[in-house]
């Protein structure tokens, strides 16, 4: 919509209305905004009846006089001259009541709503700055398998499908593929679907997600941190660029996001996480668990910008993540947490090429090895030090964007309780 003064056309959908047997004002809305728009009965004629029992939701066509007004709450008015009625619209079913149940049910309908779009604006711009950024450092996009024959992360959190009557599962993440790619491509990245079969009802987990992930060739711990913190302040510099409009709109204090995008993020041990768990915050912690979310949230109270916690125990970490031979309890792996009680948002490590040792914790787990030849092939050959990390696309978004739930940080959200629509 441009504002100004004169002719002009607009179309969209009636986001608001009121009126009374002379006039009625109705709020119009379209992708880029919302503007006030008058319609006289005097100049209507015949045609007034129909406008009369336009409903919310209508979409129309008006052509008319623009000016300055005070009154209006877009700061505009648009005094039409003619109305086209493209698409009548029934009473909509989302007026006063905004629960979260009700507006999951209409999630189709809701996602015309001036929230649910600012979002969406947001997550199409953090999604092509992730593309973009990777792509400016040189990476090449790799996809892997989603339907796929054994798990990753934790066995328990795989969906499963009926493949021909073969039992396989959807994936968890790229990473053991990428692997294999990257003995080719060194530097690769993607941002796909990842599934995961948690039974947690929380504000930070989905179904299906979008996990933007990369490996590269030669990487240490160190390096790959450094990929991790450039790529979060880039996506969040494109944001506050974009979209400061959007995100006051949602009440996001974006001020919040300024240091992340100018501060180095903190670099601590899980060691140093536990020391300051237990001295300042007066939890009481054992060494050689993963942190909960009450510790993260605890531990983030002292910062504004991520903060990078390495160094996890070995034996709670996923299989491939290898031992730092200086410190054999830990493992050479990373979490980005997120300010604001926003929690883990990336997830990262150096890769184990040790077979033997690979093996050791596959059996550890009550893995069975035959699922993962192929992986201890990928490594027989030419061996190199490497690693990656996968980012929670919607975690992200959510914590850019403020939200209190991840659900709201997608279209169609999936999690335990919710699937339709
Ligand atoms: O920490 P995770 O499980 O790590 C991996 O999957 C590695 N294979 C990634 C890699 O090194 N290529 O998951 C990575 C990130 C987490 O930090 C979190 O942000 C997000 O994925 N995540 C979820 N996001 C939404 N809903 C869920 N259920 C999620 N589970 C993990
Ligand atoms: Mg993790």
């Amino acid at each position: 919509m441009q504002k100004g003064r004169g002719k002009v056309a607009v179309r969209g959908w009636i986001h608001r209305e009121r009126g009374s047997n002379k006039m009625r004002f109705i709020i119009l809305r379209d992708v880029s905004d919302i503007i006030q728009i008058v319609i006289k009965k005097e100049k209507f004629g015949s045609q007034w009846d129909e406008i009369d029992k336009l409903q919310v939701e209508a979409s129309l066509e008006i052509e008319g006089d623009i000016k300055p007004d005070k009154r209006a709450i877009t700061g505009y008015e648009i005094d039409a001259d003619k109305v086209v009625i493209v698409g009548t619209s029934d009473e909509f079913p989302i007026q006063k009541d905004l629960s979260e149940e009700l507006l999951g049910d209409r999630r189709h309908l809701w996602l015309r709503s001036r929230k649910m779009v600012s979002i969406m604006k947001i997550r199409s711009t953090v999604i092509g700055a992730l593309h973009e950024y990777f792509r400016s450092k040189k990476f090449y996009e790799f996809q892997s398998p989603i339907i796929i024959p054994g798990g990753a992360e934790e066995g328990p959190t795989m969906f499963e499908i009926d493949y021909f009557k073969k039992k396989m599962y959807l994936c968890q993440t790229w990473q053991l593929y990428a692997e294999a790619a990257m003995y080719g491509l060194e530097k690769i990245y993607c941002v796909a679907p990842s599934f995961r079969a948690e039974k947690s009802k929380t504000s930070r987990h989905l179904t299906e997600y979008w996990h933007t992930e990369m490996e590269v060739a030669w990487a240490d711990l160190d390096k790959l941190m450094d990929y991790a913190e450039e790529m979060t302040r880039f996506v969040v510099k494109k944001v506050l660029e974009e979209h400061k409009k959007e995100l006051e709109f949602l009440g996001r204090d974006w001020k919040k996001l300024i240091p992340s995008t100018k501060k180095k993020f903190p670099r601590i041990t899980y060691d140093e996480a536990l020391k300051i768990l237990k001295q300042k915050k007066k939890m009481s912690v054992v060494w050689g668990k993963d942190l909960r979310t009450i510790e993260e949230e605890k531990l983030m109270e002292s910062y504004d910008t991520p903060v990078f916690v390495h160094h996890y125990p070995k034996e709670v970490m996923a299989f491939y993540k290898p031992r730092d031979k200086d410190s054999p309890k830990t493992a050479r792996c990373f979490d980005m947490l997120g300010p604001e009680a926003h929690g883990e948002l990336i997830g990262g490590s150096e890769r184990d090429t040790d077979i033997k040792e690979l093996k050791k914790s596959l059996k550890a787990k009550g893995e069975k090895l035959e699922d993962y030849s192929y992986y201890f092939d990928i490594h027989s050959y030419g061996p190199i030090p490497h690693g990656g990390y996968g980012l929670g696309t919607e975690r992200l978004i959510k914590w850019i964007c403020g939200l209190d739930t991840i659900k709201d940080a997608i279209g169609f959200p999936r999690t335990m309780s919710r699937c339709r629509p």
